[in-house]
């Protein structure tokens, strides 16, 4: 699966912004063609799409196209899928019946595109109080579905209340998403930050929601890149002492015992397994990044 990490917004009709995508370090650059975009220019900001996509997949990079949902939905996967896009996030998803619905007009547009059946992935995003009751069964509506977010403004609007700088109205659908995803085994990615000067507020978020479980985050400037990438991909430090971890482990194992310690810790089967983890993800990222 590709990486999924960052991912950056880049507003369809914005054809230096596409430019600039070509060499950003996103793992998925996403054209927007929903709320950046109005609907007086919809039809050009389709084009737009249709016409760099290839060009942004070409230069190495996995790109995704958001959306309208409902009515305009079908239109845009039909002006812009082809096998250049790889995905799709869909917005201020209420329920199982929206995912269902565009997988229908994703299965229709890749038999016309030749695009092998199923294979365009779906992020999921959560943005209203009903689609966070009902995230389990939208994530769960079809095995498109690689990914779950959580859109912070649109979700609070709907709730009526304001937004703080720490964040914290958002703790509990960040919480709830990310087991709902969790447990489904899909990938839980947060909204973007969109103070997108404040770096140090930009990146105690990132900490926040790492100990949440998210494993990547939305982005809407190219210079929010770097950290978000940094927050998810392991240090070489951690990965050299997940190394010692298993490495203790398995030694302690051969002997018959359970429990060790390294350096006056306790290593036993759930920290083993966590290095083990650790280091299968430093290597999924190695991977890709040399792909
Ligand atoms: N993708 C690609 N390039 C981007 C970019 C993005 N999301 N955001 C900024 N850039 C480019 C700018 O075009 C500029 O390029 P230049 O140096 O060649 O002129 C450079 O990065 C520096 O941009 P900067 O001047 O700091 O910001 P800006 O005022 O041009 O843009 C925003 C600020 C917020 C308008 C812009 O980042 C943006 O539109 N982001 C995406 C918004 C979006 O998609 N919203 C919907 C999802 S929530
Ligand atoms: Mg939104």
């Amino acid at each position: 699966m590709d990486l999924h990490r960052s991912l950056l917004f880049v507003p369809a009709i914005r054809e230096n912004m596409l430019e600039k995508a070509v060499s950003s370090e996103a793992d998925i650059v996403v054209l927007d063609l929903e709320d950046s975009v109005p609907q007086a220019e919809k039809a050009q900001a389709r084009e737009l799409a249709r016409r760099h996509a290839p060009l942004i997949a070409g230069s190495g990079r996995t790109v995704h196209v958001r959306v309208n949902s409902g009515e305009q939905a079908r239109e845009d996967v039909a002006a812009v899928l082809c096998t250049a896009v790889s995905g799709l996030s869909l917005p201020k998803v209420e329920g199982p019946q929206d995912v269902r619905d565009i997988d229908i007009v994703l299965r229709e547009f890749e038999l016309r595109q030749a695009i092998k059946p199923g294979q365009t992935e779906l992020v999921v995003w959560i943005e209203t109080a009903r689609g966070l009751q009902r995230a389990s069964e939208s994530l769960t509506a079809s095995t498109r579905v690689k990914a779950a977010a959580l859109g912070h403004e649109d979700y609070t609007n709907d709730l009526g209340i304001q937004r703080t700088a720490e964040g914290a109205e958002l703790d509990f659908a960040r919480n709830l998403i990310a087991v709902a995803a969790i447990a489904v085994g899909v990938t839980p990615l947060d909204g973007p930050y969109s103070d997108f000067r404040d770096v140090e507020g930009a990146r105690a978020e990132l900490e926040r929601i790492k100990q949440m479980g998210y494993k990547g985050k939305f982005c809407i400037h190219p210079a929010q890149l770097a950290d978000v990438n940094a927050a998810f991909t392991p240090t070489p430090t951690e990965v050299e002492y997940a190394r010692r971890v298993v490495g203790a482990y398995d030694e302690a194992e051969a002997q018959g015992r359970g429990a060790v310690q390294l350096d006056g810790k306790m290593i036993d089967v759930p920290v083993a397994r966590r290095a083990r983890r650790l280091i299968e993800a430093a290597a999924a990222i190695e991977r890709r990044s040399n792909a």
